[in-house]
């Protein structure tokens, strides 16, 4: 992909003065143990953006783009789930829809904190726009190219965290579920939801409001590929074997195996003769 822009974009100590900001940020949110739940759902968003940081790297190195959009996309992950620690501190929860849009929220604490203010207008829209829609179901119609693409980047980069939690939630569970130590939302009846089944064979996001069981939330997970934008996002995951891992906590059944096996076709169509060429997905 070419450099969209060479001018005035991130430069590497920006970013460096960016991470340090961040880190002293998160620490002001930890108690040392007088409020154990803070510190442990604190500790979990620090070290997934970390985590989120590395995939945005790995995503983009062989992206052809320029050092200074590289700095750009490593700074949209950093900031990506700042209004995550203002969340767990005001609300004790992480779920949205019982407390505030957690990246509507990581925008305000932006502006705020005017961490921002060095940079041009054009970046810090870029920044405040892909945190800002990082976790919505899709993103805003007339996004222009440039910042589209850096939303598309953290969307991709997050997933990437997201699957390989959830993926070791779910084995923690099934492995000893008496002393499973989340919230487990969806009941662990055997069955998956038809109209979850259809979403996912017709390529379609799924309401997320359809999912009952685990099995949905796990079908739904597969069903993921679809809402994935590069390729190399792609070929993680093949790489990681995420798919094969949630394949695996499904059941058995005629139904089922049909969405499973249209998810892998869809995936091998993609990067099957292309699994070292970086492009987006049409
Ligand atoms: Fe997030």
């Amino acid at each position: 992909m070419m450099a969209l822009l060479q001018e005035n974009y991130v430069k590497k100590t920006e970013l460096e003065a960016l991470q340090k900001w961040f880190t002293e940020y998160v620490r002001g949110f930890y108690t040392n143990g007088a409020d154990d739940f803070l510190d442990r759902h604190v500790r979990l968003k620090e070290e997934h953006t970390a985590r989120v940081c590395e995939e945005m790297r790995l995503i983009t190195e062989g992206m052809g783009l320029s050092r200074e959009e590289e700095h750009l996309a490593q700074a949209a992950a950093l900031l990506h789930d700042v209004g995550r620690f203002e969340q767990i501190r005001k609300y004790r929860t992480y779920a949205d829809p019982k407390s505030v849009n957690h990246g509507q929220l990581g925008v305000e604490i932006l502006d705020k904190e005017g961490i921002l203010n060095d940079l041009s207008a054009n970046e810090r829209a870029i920044l405040k726009t892909s945190v800002h829609w990082h976790s919505a179901k899709t993103l805003p119609e007339g996004l222009d190219e440039q910042t589209a693409m850096f939303c598309k980047l953290v969307r991709d980069a997050d997933k990437l965290d997201v699957l390989d939690l959830l993926i070791g939630n779910f084995r923690r569970y099934y492995d000893d579920p008496e002393h499973f130590d989340l919230e487990v939302e969806f009941s662990d009846r055997p069955d998956v939801s038809e109209p979850v089944i259809q979403s996912v064979l017709n390529r379609r996001l799924v309401d997320y409001r359809q999912i009952q069981t685990l099995h949905d939330a796990q079908l739904v997970l597969l069903g993921w590929v679809y809402d994935v934008n590069f390729s190399q996002t792609l070929r993680r995951i093949v790489r990681k074997q995420y798919l094969e891992q949630i394949a695996a906590f499904l059941p058995d059944r005629p139904r089922l195996r049909q969405a499973i096996d249209s998810v892998f076709c869809y995936v091998r169509l993609q990067i099957g003769d292309s699994i070292d060429r970086p492009s987006p997905i049409a």
